[in-house]
């Protein structure tokens, strides 16, 4: 049975798994906290990682209905993230794989993702193996992403946002329409509301034959479209339509990028993870291209989206099945881990 921490942010997690299969995860979310900063704060990330371990490693344990006792593997993310907030997570399984003569799997952040489209709810484990090679999308508001998945711990970077991230992009265009910190789910909600075509904004490297994204230049656009209409945010239907047009254009570069990758790559299967893979304009438009291009999709479910423990339990056991060494006692977390890298 393993036990799982992911602290590599601003969510504290710790999840329990056996046999590809979670029994719980507990996710303890610090999105209030950093609210009032409008982004996250390390320091108080930190902190608070610590202050939560325990209880929510309790919790976990016991909505498991297991003991400590059956714990037979601890698995923590080991990067990339927030140096500190890494840290935290990852001293304590260092020191549970201490206490109880336990292996240790540190395990990278953006991997850990590219499982949790197949926890839960979707083809069980046994089934996997049918949908590689994919095309993986992992967006969230830290990394932006697009990963050739070529067989079962093989993966390469096809391409990745060369400046701010999708979720990125969603926060502070959502911050200019004077909508509260993470703007994402927001702008999601009043989209559904809203006309795409009312206003248009850029889609930057849409029709560029390379698999970067890159999301700076529609948040500036924004900025400038709303200083020469000043006031328009606060009318409640323009804000809808401002929503509406701003999703649109992210969402159209990231489906059609990733299918056009799938495509080039000639995979029959595409999946999605990170927090922006709850967005429903994006889970939509990949849908209906996936479907155009005869290619199966699998977007984690939302709960799974964002950062959690359990893809990092599933990924940690799927290593031990498979041989992997586990990660020396001594070593150290890796804040800047490039996914592929040793
Ligand atoms: O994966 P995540 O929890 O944390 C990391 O950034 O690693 O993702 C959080 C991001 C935020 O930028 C948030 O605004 C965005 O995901 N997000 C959404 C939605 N739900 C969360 N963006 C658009 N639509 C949503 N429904
Ligand atoms: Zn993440």
């Amino acid at each position: 049975m393993v036990l799982a921490i992911e602290t590599s942010c601003d969510e504290t997690s710790v999840a329990v798994v056996r046999d590809g299969r979670v029994l719980s995860s507990v996710v303890a979310s610090q999105v209030r906290l950093h609210a009032e900063y409008g982004g996250v704060v390390p320091e108080l990330a930190t902190r608070e990682h610590l202050r939560q371990l325990i209880p929510v490693a309790r919790q976990a344990v016991s909505e498991a209905g297991a003991s400590m006792a059956e714990v037979s593997v601890v698995a923590a993310t080991r990067g990339p993230g927030l140096p500190a907030a890494l840290r935290a997570g990852f001293t304590a399984a260092q020191a549970l794989s201490f206490r109880l003569g336990i292996p240790l799997f540190g395990v990278h952040h953006h991997e850990a993702h590219l499982y949790s489209p197949w926890i839960a709810g979707h083809p069980p484990v046994a089934d996997w193996n049918a949908f590689r090679p994919n095309v993986s999308l992992i967006v969230s508001g830290g990394h932006t992403m697009l990963v050739s998945v070529e067989g079962e711990l093989r993966h390469r970077i096809l391409g990745g946002t060369l400046d701010d991230a999708a979720g990125e992009c969603f926060d502070k265009t959502a911050k200019l329409l004077g909508l509260p910190y993470p703007g994402g789910p927001w702008v999601d909600r009043l989209a559904s509301e809203g006309d795409p075509a009312v206003f248009s904004f850029p889609r930057p490297l849409l029709n560029e034959a390379n698999h970067d994204f890159s999301f700076s230049g529609l948040k500036t656009s924004v900025r400038y479209f709303l200083d020469r209409h000043p006031g328009l945010a606060d009318d409640p239907r323009a804000l809808r339509d401002l929503c509406a047009g701003i999703q649109s254009a992210i969402v159209d570069v990231l489906a059609s990028k990733t299918v056009r990758a799938a495509k080039q790559s000639r995979v029959t299967c595409v999946t999605a993870s990170g927090g922006v893979s709850c967005n429903s304009g994006l889970r939509r438009e990949l849908q209906a291209r996936c479907d155009r291009a005869g290619i199966a999709l699998r977007i984690a479910l939302p709960s799974l989206c964002t950062d959690n423990a359990a893809m990092v339990g599933i990924l940690a056991e799927r290593q031990q099945m498979l041989g992997v060494a586990p990660t020396p006692l001594d070593s150290e977390p890796m804040p800047g881990w490039e996914l592929g890298a040793a």
